[in-house]
């Protein structure tokens, strides 16, 4: 009968709960114990990048234990040194005498009576080893190696070190070199211990009556020089733990001198950059420290002298140009009143004369809405400017600003496309201001478009609505995308302009955004157009997180599936909205 034995498999274990708590538990542990090795990791490499103080009192510490651990190990090694070679002086001292008493009382013995003579071997081996001083030491008396004679004193032992001890090294020199003494320092046990202490063996050869050449051994523990050693080295570790401390203690009081009032200065210069101009440093006694803080308070005194003046040029020339718009309001309406006259009553002039009527009231217009930009510049500039704000539908604002801007458009032939959702975009909004932004926004590109087609959106998200205004035209060139919001800046003073624009629109355009804490933003390229986003908190005082439109048709690309869905166009592409 075939019984065929499988070996097991692993059974599948069963739930244990203690052990899968058990299991849970170390497994936090080891995760916490590795988190808290990370975060203190972490906290000393940030504490080395951000403290001066950090960085000296470790580097102190650190160097002062280099410097502590080699001359501690120096000067452990010189101390060892010096009681291994005292140690050695006296037990070769004392085992020459022993080795002179032995051989003398030897000379002295019976020679003819073997077992008398093993009786003085002990007896004598005895002697040597307790000779009354305070250093314990251990006799051996052996047969030399080179003694074929029969043995008659068998190996004398004072004590538990034995032959086993004894390098076969050193006995070979004992029997090579018979009239001198032979020293090896070895490793012995301490008696009753696992412990070694080294040990001085001095060996030399005595001749015995009869039994002839026999070598002497004195073993001498360093058992004492040991305990010092060890005491030696615990102070040592001890001193250098506290001298590492107080070197440390010494450079965090001595950093703590330098880099407080340093600290010090930074939190000044950062308050003073955040536009406390009054802010001084603290500047007593005549060190290097109160120089510094001199020379700090006198550059802030000077800063804060420029900015003062600069501040009040600024002041002036505002003042300056609010006043010249306000002086010349009042002549520009007598002005205009009597171009206004002239102009009506053009067609009873000859031709020529019909002519200039007609560019004074052009340029007449052009002064008025330079005078009006100009008064408005003054007020932002007063801090006078304030928001009107209502909750306005921004839809409503485009379709009027549409409405403003056909005329122009038809002129100019370029189509208007509105792409508008179909949900009201309510916002909380000063609507004059907007629309004066967003008619800027799309003259600009009627008269920058080249007669391409003009895209207005209009989107929102929870917290913002903004509106792009998207060209075809000529576009900005690297960079200027920041200068159009510059006073008086045009790309090029000398292009054919229709309305003849001053510059001043885009910049008026940006104070408005931000009255709102809105965003006002351009992008552009020569021959791909330009887009201008107009992007505003949907309530006041809520931040704007990110516009609900994008700015460049390259961010526009994976957004355009949805212009299909919410979005309603008001007027199909190529026909501008009546
Ligand atoms: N859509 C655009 N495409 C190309 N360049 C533009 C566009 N919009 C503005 N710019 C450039 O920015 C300049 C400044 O525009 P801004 O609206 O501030 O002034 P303006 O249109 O010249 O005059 P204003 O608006 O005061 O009548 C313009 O002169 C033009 O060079
Ligand atoms: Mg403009």
């Amino acid at each position: 009968m075939g019984v065929s034995s499988r070996p097991a498999r692993p059974q599948p274990s069963r739930f244990d709960p203690y052990r899968s708590r058990v299991v849970s538990n170390a497994r936090g542990m080891l995760h916490k114990a590795r988190a808290g090795t990370l975060g203190a990791g972490r906290w000393v490499a940030h504490q080395w990048r951000s403290s001066l103080q950090f960085r000296v009192i470790a580097m102190t510490m650190l160097l002062g234990t280099v410097v502590v651990l080699l001359l501690g190990s120096y000067l452990y090694q010189q101390i060892a040194d010096g009681l291994v070679t005292d140690r050695t002086r006296t037990a070769t001292e004392e085992a020459a005498q022993g080795a002179r008493a032995a051989q003398s009382r030897f000379d002295t013995a019976d020679r003819t009576d073997p077992s008398s003579l093993s009786v003085l071997a002990t007896d004598l081996v005895q002697q040597l080893a307790s000779p009354g001083a305070d250093h314990a030491r251990d006799v051996i008396l052996t047969r030399a190696m080179t003694n074929t004679r029969p043995a008659v004193v068998p190996t004398v032992l004072s004590g538990a070190v034995g032959m086993p001890s004894v390098p076969p090294e050193l006995r070979r020199a004992v029997s090579g070199d018979t009239s001198h003494q032979h020293v090896q320092i070895i490793s012995v046990n301490a008696p009753g211990t696992t412990r070694e202490v080294p040990t001085v063996l001095v060996g030399s050869q005595v001749t015995l009556p009869v039994a002839g050449a026999y070598e002497l051994y004195f073993v001498f523990p360093m058992q004492r020089e040991q305990d010092t050693l060890e005491v030696v080295a615990r102070t040592f570790t001890l001193g250098g733990l506290a001298l590492v401390l107080m070197v440390g203690a010494v450079a965090y009081v001595v950093t703590r001198l330098v880099v407080e009032p340093v600290r010090r200065a930074a939190e000044v210069a950062e308050r003073l950059a955040s536009g406390g101009l009054s802010e001084r440093m603290r500047a007593r006694g005549q060190d290097d420290l109160a120089r510094l803080a001199k020379s700090f308070n006198a550059m802030a005194e000077s800063l804060q002298r420029q900015i003062r003046q600069l501040e009040d040029l600024s002041r002036v020339q505002q003042r300056f140009v609010s006043d010249v718009s306000h002086e010349l309001r009042t002549p520009l309406t007598t002005i205009r009143m009597a171009g206004d006259l002239i102009h009506d009553s053009r067609d009873d002039f000859d031709p020529s004369v019909a002519r200039s009527a007609e560019l004074l009231h052009d340029e007449l217009d052009r002064f008025e809405s330079l005078l009006g930009d100009l008064l408005e510049i003054s007020r932002f500039d007063a801090g006078a400017a304030a928001l009107d704000v209502e909750a306005t539908d921004v839809r409503d604002t485009v379709a009027r600003v549409v409405e403003a801007t056909t005329t122009l458009a038809d002129r100019r032939g370029t189509p208007l496309q509105v792409e508008v959702p179909h949900r009201a975009c309510v916002a909380e909004i000063d609507p004059r201001r907007v629309e004066r932004v967003l008619r800027n926004l799309v003259v600009n590109a009627i008269e920058h478009g080249e007669g391409r087609p003009i895209t207005i959106r209009v989107a929102v998200n929870p917290k913002a609505v903004a509106v792009t205004v998207r060209d075809h035209g000529v576009g900005l060139r690297p960079g200027e995308a920041a200068l159009v919001f510059n006073r008086f800046w045009r790309a090029d003073p000398a292009r054919a302009r229709t309305t003849g624009g001053t510059g001043l629109g885009l910049a008026i355009a940006l104070e408005d955004a931000h009255l709102h804490d809105g965003w006002l933003q351009a992008w552009g390229e020569p021959g791909r157009g330009s887009c201008f986003r107009l992007t505003l908190p949907r309530r006041a005082g809520v931040p704007i997180e990110r516009s609900p439109l994008p700015l460049t048709p390259d961010e526009e690309k994976p957004q355009k599936a949805r212009v299909g869905g919410p979005y309603a166009s008001l007027a199909p592409p190529g026909e501008a909205p009546r």
